[in-house]
């Protein structure tokens, strides 16, 4: 047993709050509850500590860890009598990582933050602020380390980026498309108008041709032969591409003219499914009776204001899309699944269509409502769908919509729409 000096016993002495400390029974009681009083404070004390939502870690002057709070368990996985004693810097791989550092600032000590490491995976990354605090307890020098996830932060804020770039990109497509506008009106227009003037069906153009001394027959001939007419279609077919590209980057900032209404958005969903498996171009690509679809609808919803052919082409962008990410996967095990789910939550709706598809990687993930982002081959898709998507649900109904994947897990989109639209 240790020895104790008479500063120690005189320390303890004021501790339990006797002026004279006694072996006399007497004292028993009052010596049994003080030790309760103090079991008490301990178990108070490491209370507040575990309630914490920040990993809260003790060393001491060697940088070995004193204190593991509940946080810290569940971040490095390791109990709190595995990591005493240990080394911090073994203790955690997010400190691990950062060994110098850590070791400078507790051997510093000095008051040492860093904000957003990243640490986790590529596919699931996390991100963490730390802070390194100097501990002087009895002139023994030691440190606090407090590291708190802010993962969830960084995506909002990640979010809110992108909708920042999203408006400055929409806006900028949509000045675009309203300059392209009117030339390409005109092509079409003239494209149309030179099949008419080489047609034999115009009393017209016979009369002009008589004039510079040959038939229609003749004229009809030259066209037929040198294919002029296929020439023209294909104008017009390629002009009718691009004027269906430009009038989906119009809505990127116009202000619709439809009319907002009450909408049963039950009744929405089921009718675009129904349009989905129905789409000629889809079955040809993909049958969507393959895919099971399953309906977690939120009952007694209230009636959403809002535009329903809009809403509906923003389900049916996202349906053909999860049709198609599945059709590149068929190898996937599971049978396809769609899930639609709807929820009521103050003054909003919000749906998810979730996929258990090929899922995404981060970097699609990030780009995904960008006009023109796609990862299919040329010809095979514009990229337009979500961006259009995105500019009915947040610029048209003011709602907010993000996606959640993990590469080889699906995707989630997830739409929240106000139930009432203020003018
Ligand atoms: N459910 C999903 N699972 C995996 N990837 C998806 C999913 N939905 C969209 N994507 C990815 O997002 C990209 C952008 O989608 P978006 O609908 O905007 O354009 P697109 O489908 O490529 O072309 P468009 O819709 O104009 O025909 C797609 O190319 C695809 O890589
Ligand atoms: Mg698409």
């Amino acid at each position: 047993m240790k020895n104790h000096s008479d500063a120690d016993v005189k320390r303890i002495q004021s501790l339990l709050g006797f002026g004279e400390f006694s072996a006399r029974k007497s004292y028993y009681p009052e010596l049994q509850k003080r030790i309760e009083e103090l079991e008490k404070l301990q178990n108070l004390l490491s209370g507040i500590i575990n309630s914490m939502p920040s990993a809260l870690v003790a060393l001491d002057a060697q940088g070995r860890v004193t204190q593991w709070n509940a946080e810290a368990e569940r971040l490095s996985g390791l109990s709190s009598s595995q990591a005493l004693g240990m080394p911090a810097v073994e203790a955690l791989p997010l400190f691990k990582e950062h060994r110098d550092w850590v070791q400078k600032a507790v051997q510093e000590s000095a008051v040492s933050k860093k904000e957003r490491i990243k640490s986790g995976t590529q596919e699931n990354p996390k991100y963490y602020d730390v802070t390194i605090y100097p501990l002087v307890q009895d002139h023994v020098k030691g440190s606090v380390i407090r590291v708190d996830d802010v993962t969830e932060k960084v995506r909002i804020e990640e979010i809110m980026v992108q909708s920042e770039k999203m408006l400055s990109i929409g806006g900028l497509a949509a000045g675009m498309a309203h300059e392209i506008n009117n030339p390409l009106a005109g092509i079409l227009h003239n494209a149309q108008i030179i099949a008419f003037r080489l047609s034999k069906e115009l009393r017209k153009n016979h009369e002009i041709a008589a004039q510079c001394g040959v038939t229609m027959d003749i004229i009809s001939d030259y066209v037929s032969r040198r294919s002029i007419m296929d020439k023209i279609r294909d104008i017009r077919t390629s002009g009718e591409r691009a004027a269906d590209i430009v009038s989906n980057m119009l809505s990127f900032s116009r202000k619709t003219e439809a009319e907002f209404e009450a909408q049963d958005l039950h009744v929405l969903l089921d009718h675009t499914i129904e349009l989905a498996s129905k789409d000629y171009d889809l079955k040809k690509k993909y049958d969507f009776r393959q895919i099971r679809m399953t309906r977690d609808y939120a009952p007694n919803l209230p009636h959403l204001h809002c535009v329903g052919g809009q809403i509906q082409q923003v389900f049916l962008n996202l349906l053909i899309n999860i049709a198609q990410a599945m059709n590149e996967n068929k190898e996937q095990e599971q049978p396809p699944q769609i899930t639609l789910r709807t929820a009521l939550e103050p003054d909003m709706i919000r749906i998810e269509v979730e996929d258990n598809g090929p899922g995404m990687t981060p970097f699609v993930k990030k780009r995904i409502f960008e006009p023109f982002f796609t990862t299919k081959r040329p010809g095979k898709g514009t990229g337009l769908g979500l961006a259009v998507s995105y500019f009915i649900v947040t610029k048209t109904h003011h709602g907010t919509m993000h996606v959640e994947s993990t590469p080889g897990q699906g995707a989630t989109f997830i739409i929240r729409l106000p139930l009432a639209q203020s003018e």
